[in-house]
């Protein structure tokens, strides 16, 4: 898998550039709503393309589900990929951004890459060869409560669906935790669990592009990651709840008793 995590590197390097070169434009750039909340600019699609193009030149049979255009029809190899996660931040010069990109073989998540372009940090794993940041090995931390805890969140923005159920989870997180973070993308909160920045992180109504690469990274880093339901869900119904094993079960035991059936 190595020659593969080399393209995905090249691809995130490549979109992560062509992103921080966009800077100067913000202001000035076409930016289509495509739901509540829920913006894409020419940016998120220029780096999309430029991520795709790198990886079809590299492997044209390979299958993509990509944020902004969608799925392209290949083998049992999918490369997911959110070109710009924090597209709202990005727009409003808030420098909380980044790329992310992961490979799947027959379902099974291989390759993942986090680039965050304004601080230079390129997060990388590979199944069963553990997760790195600039190529030096992260872990999540040894965090065993709540108490002294920093646990990062997104805000249900989109829709006010689980409203409710949130602000019933994120109470009893606020209550004996150290603190709690929404910086705005859910790819980088997942890559800082992994590198042991955050002790656990929790959000309802991810999509898939959001989490793949974050995923790879928290378990390749010794981390757990879990659906409402403690199963595997995630990938598919968008909820989840991540951290180190211990922050992990303590978390799910504060978030279960909120969890609605539509969660699950
Ligand atoms: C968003 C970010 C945000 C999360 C949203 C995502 P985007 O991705 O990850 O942190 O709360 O649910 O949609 O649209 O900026 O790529
Ligand atoms: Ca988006
Ligand atoms: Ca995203
Ligand atoms: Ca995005």
């Amino acid at each position: 898998m190595q020659p593969m995590l080399n393209i995905a590197v090249r691809a995130a390097r490549s979109a992560g550039d062509l992103i921080l070169r966009s800077t100067d434009a913000i202001g000035h750039l076409q930016v289509d709503q495509k739901g509540r909340n829920d913006y894409a600019s020419e940016v998120d699609r220029k780096a999309e393309r430029e991520i795709i193009n790198i990886i079809r030149t590299a492997y044209p049979d390979h299958a993509i589900l990509a944020e902004e255009s969608g799925a392209h029809q290949g083998n049992e190899f999918v490369w997911v990929i959110d070109p710009l996660d924090g597209t709202t931040n990005f727009l409003h010069g808030f420098p909380q951004f980044a790329v992310s990109i992961a490979l799947k073989h027959k379902g099974r998540l291989e390759v993942a890459v986090i680039y965050d372009p304004l601080r230079d940090e390129l997060f990388t794993a590979k199944r069963g060869g553990g997760a790195m940041l600039n190529n030096r090995r992260i872990r999540v931390t040894k965090q065993s409560a709540m108490k002294g805890a920093l646990i990062g969140t997104g805000f249900p923005f989109k829709t006010d669906r689980h409203l409710d159920a949130y602000v019933g989870m994120f109470k009893a997180m606020t209550t004996d935790s150290a603190g709690i973070r929404r910086a705005g993308s859910a790819a980088l909160d997942l890559a800082y669990v992994a590198a042991g920045r955050l002790d656990g992180f929790w959000e309802i109504g991810l999509m898939e592009w959001d989490m793949a690469a974050g995923v790879l990274l928290i378990k390749e880093a010794g981390g757990v990651v879990t659906d409402f339901s403690f199963n595997d869900g995630y990938l598919q119904n968008g909820n989840l709840i991540a951290g180190n094993p211990k922050m992990h079960q303590v978390m799910y035991k504060l978030i279960e008793p909120h969890v609605t059936d539509s969660l699950r």
